[in-house]
């Protein structure tokens, strides 16, 4: 067992000063295994649940949150039966971390690799709806149409997709946010529109970006974006989000417009 006081542990992951931790947990904004946590708290780091606004924070020491740019012909898997370089090949070797979710072995960019096993299921899981955003050179010149479809949505043989957002930075080129994250996903709305993705690098994940990380190299995050990035993963399903919107407005309908 490790105890440690909530207040260091939350300052060690980024929560500010061990003055403004014991604030946080004073307003009764920190809770512990489901509840309010009160000044004075010990937890111990191995199992205790900690949440801070309801963001479930990643006390256990020795998380790595490692960012890498990933360069194309490397795959995402932990071992290539063709011998092909891994992502795991690029990073320290101790401790050992996993990919977040995958980017197919043509395509290029930011990748997370970490050993915090719940922020990489909540980071990867598409309710959760971190974004993340792909610039696309594709053949050919995209027509209003063609962007538009994409925005509402492509019909591929696993159902429709949900709405990107889409921009086109060049002629053939367009810069474009999904929440998803189906197999080869960006690849086949491209190729549905009849533009077939040439080049495609991911250029930010939730609030995470990086311009000059080089191809190859990876950086640790700091710990205000390991908190930023959880916050992004901790929103309410986009699904549930819509429903009670709905649901909402039916509850209570428009004013009427005044004469
Ligand atoms: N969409 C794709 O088609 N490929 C990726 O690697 C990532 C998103």
């Amino acid at each position: 067992m490790s105890l440690e006081r909530l207040q260091k542990v939350l300052a060690r992951v980024g929560y500010g000063s061990r003055r403004a931790c014991e604030e946080l947990i004073a307003a009764g904004r920190v809770t512990v295994n489901g509840e309010v946590a009160a000044l004075g708290r010990q937890v111990d780091t191995a199992t205790d649940r900690v949440t801070v606004d309801g963001v479930p924070v990643g006390v256990l020491p020795g998380l790595v949150y490692y960012l890498l740019n990933k360069p194309a012909g490397v795959v995402t898997t932990a071992s290539d039966p063709q011998g092909r370089r891994t992502v795991l090949d690029l990073v320290p070797d101790e401790p050992r971390v996993f990919p977040v979710g995958r980017l197919d072995a043509a395509t290029e960019g930011l990748i997370l690799l970490t050993n915090d096993g719940d922020l990489a299921q909540r980071v990867s899981h598409p309710s959760h709806g971190v974004d993340k955003e792909y610039l696309a050179e594709v053949a050919g010149v995209p027509s209003p149409g063609d962007i538009r479809r994409l925005r509402d949505g492509i019909d591929l043989e696993d159902g429709r997709t949900a709405p990107a957002k889409v921009s086109a930075v060049a002629p053939n080129l367009l810069r474009i946010t999904i929440h998803e994250g189906r197999n080869h996903q960006v690849r086949r709305m491209l190729e549905a529109t009849g533009h077939p993705v040439v080049r495609l690098v991911r250029t930010r994940i939730g609030t995470v970006t990086d311009r000059t990380l080089r191809p190859g190299s990876w950086r640790e995050l700091g710990p205000s974006e390991v908190l930023e990035l959880s916050k992004a993963a901790s929103r309410r399903p986009r699904t549930t989000r819509r429903r009670d919107t709905r649901a909402a407005r039916a509850a209570s309908p428009p004013p009427r417009p005044s004469q």
